[in-house]
């Protein structure tokens, strides 16, 4: 009896100390005190909620967003090949659909009605309240992407077909103005000026000191845009805006500067994706290789300048392909991964490691099997693709780093990554670098693109000492060469735990979004918490990306 009563008194004193933290805390969520900037990651609501549970005041998280929108997929779905190793499949995979609506609506809001594309609202610590040149022709492929899918599929589209395709033309004729604005590199008539990363939102020029020249914006461009009119091409589409005529007119003024600017300019230094070191880097010679590749075949195809034009970039391609493969020195003897920017391995700054590197791999050659279709031949070819083992080897090197690096990454499976080991920007200024969504995504996506490659490719898998690293996580290898027969029972294994290990990255992209699936540039190191520029378009396209990949190679 006298027992009874104490336990009673004692569990009623922790009734009472738990409803009192529940109040506060639903207190400061219904205030609205967690702002967005420090708005609790999705695991730390989850916990919060199974400990309402624990103590009887249940409360299920409800997603405030479209939810209710979006036709949620059966339990039993099509995917049964993916678990993911924290989340029931279930959750995760509704999840995904959820994320990828809520990413495109998203990235929708980041663009005004003249096709003006914001890197991210924020118009303070930091200000991102601009059009940079690189982070709007990523969106844009994500835009063309959206079109490609719903066309192909002949799904039915959520946002309507007409208006996605006139915001890419928007941005189409805000770039060819854009391209005629004198700025602090010079003007349209001597190309200099198509270099400058970024412009204010009333396109004019930005004025202030920056790391500039960045060559990688003209062939990120030119890559987008002939995306698009490939895209036109494919499906019998025309282009609308009366101002932008027809293909053939995107052609000349517009994607035939861009790819001018690369024939002049490929071997000189500029800024990198990261817009701090003036050098050669791999993200930026890659992506102009890829520009010209692309321009190759309209250039062709519209007869060019009688066909001088089409040697020229051939001649240029060439070169600078031959640069990428060996002079610049992003395979450099003694080190197993791609060297980003060369010249600072050389100063012993930095290592090379860096997720531009496998950002470079993925525009380059995501669309190899559709552009295969239009008989690309082979001395064109792209280098440095999913199966290269230095590119395994840059991604694999980033993840063991990282691990490490980071504490909220202790007993993870998939872990989340930053830009680059050294990397000591925070969101606002010089701290400690961070995870970011765009890097984590960016994992996942290239697994998922290693995955589908593999399963077309129809042939066996050899992992030796020049591929290992990458595979060490998911199959014990003995000996010094093991041989993975296509569609036996080992293969198909190791696809399962691909499949794995690519969910893992986007589920840890999954915890660190907010209730509203919204993303930061990048989430902290320590905490989980989001940081940085609130609701980078970039970070939203990457996850969009990285979600359409994984139904790619799902669906083989
Ligand atoms: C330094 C950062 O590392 C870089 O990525 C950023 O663009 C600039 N600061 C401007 O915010
Ligand atoms: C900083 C990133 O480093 C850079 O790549 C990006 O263009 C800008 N932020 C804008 O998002």
């Amino acid at each position: 009896m006298y027992h009874y009563h104490l336990l009673h008194i004692e569990r009623d004193a922790m009734k009472l100390v738990s409803i009192l933290v529940i109040v506060t805390l639903n207190g400061l969520i219904n205030a609205q005190l967690w702002s967005y900037q420090i708005s609790p990651p999705t695991a730390i609501l989850e916990r919060y909620f199974k400990f309402l549970n624990f103590i009887g005041l249940d409360k299920t998280p409800e997603r405030t967003d479209t939810a209710s929108e979006i036709p949620l997929p059966t339990t039993s779905s099509t995917t049964a090949t993916s678990t993911s190793t924290t989340v029931p499949p279930p959750q995760f995979e509704s999840w995904l659909e959820i994320q990828q609506n809520t990413s495109f609506r998203a990235i929708l809001q980041n663009i005004n009605q003249n096709g003006v594309i914001v890197a991210s609202p924020s118009k303070q610590n930091p200000n991102y309240y601009y059009q940079w040149i690189r982070d709007s022709a990523v969106t844009v492929r994500t835009l063309i992407s959206y079109l490609e899918e719903h066309h192909d599929n002949n799904t039915k589209a959520s946002h309507s077909h007409s208006q996605v395709s006139n915001l890419i033309e928007l941005y189409i004729l805000n770039n060819y103005k854009l391209q005629r604005t004198p700025n602090r590199l010079g003007d349209f008539a001597n190309l200099a000026g198509l270099a400058e990363p970024k412009f204010n939102v009333d396109l004019t020029a930005f004025n202030e000191p920056w790391g500039r020249p960045q060559r990688d914006g003209p062939g990120l461009r030119a890559m987008t845009i002939i995306q698009f009119i490939d895209y036109l091409n494919r499906t019998d589409g025309e282009v609308i805006h009366p101002e932008l005529q027809n293909s053939n007119y995107i052609y000349q003024k517009i994607i035939k500067p861009d790819l001018q600017y690369i024939c002049q300019y490929w071997n000189e230094s500029g800024f990198d994706l990261w817009e701090e070191v003036d050098s050669i880097h791999f993200f930026t010679s890659m992506v102009q290789l890829k520009a010209l590749q692309m321009g190759i075949r309209w250039s062709k195809y519209f007869q060019d300048e009688d066909g001088t034009f089409t040697t020229k970039l051939i001649n240029s391609f060439d070169v600078l392909k031959q640069h990428i493969e060996n002079e610049f020195g992003f395979v450099s003897f003694g080190f197993d991964h791609v060297v980003e920017s060369p010249r600072l391995l050389d100063s012993g700054e930095r290592l090379g490691l860096d997720i531009a590197t496998i950002l470079a791999v993925i525009y380059a050659h995501e669309n190899d099997d559709k552009e295969q279709q239009t008989g690309e031949p082979v001395a064109n070819s792209m280098p440095f693709n999913v199966f290269n083992p230095h590119v395994l080897n840059s991604i694999s090197g980033l993840i063991i780093d990282m691990r490490q690096r980071y504490p909220i990454n202790k007993n993870r499976f998939g872990v989340a990554l930053g830009r680059y080991p050294e990397d000591v920007y925070n969101g606002i200024g010089t701290s400690e670098g961070n995870p970011w969504f765009i890097s984590t995504s960016t994992a996942s996506e290239f697994i998922y693109q290693f995955i589908y490659n593999l399963q077309i490719q129809k042939s066996n898998l050899v992992i030796d000492d020049t591929n290992r690293q990458f595979f060490q996580p998911l199959i014990n290898v003995t000996g010094n060469e093991y041989t993975l027969e296509y569609n036996s029972s080992d293969f198909n294994s190791l696809i399962t735990k691909l499949v794995e290990y690519a969910d893992s990255f986007l589920d840890v992209v999954r915890t660190h979004t907010d209730s509203q699936g919204r993303m930061s540039e990048q989430f902290n190191k320590n905490t989980g918490f989001m940081q940085g520029a609130k609701e980078l378009t970039w970070s939203y396209s990457a996850v969009w990306n990285a979600i359409r990949w994984r139904k790619k190679a799902l669906a083989i």
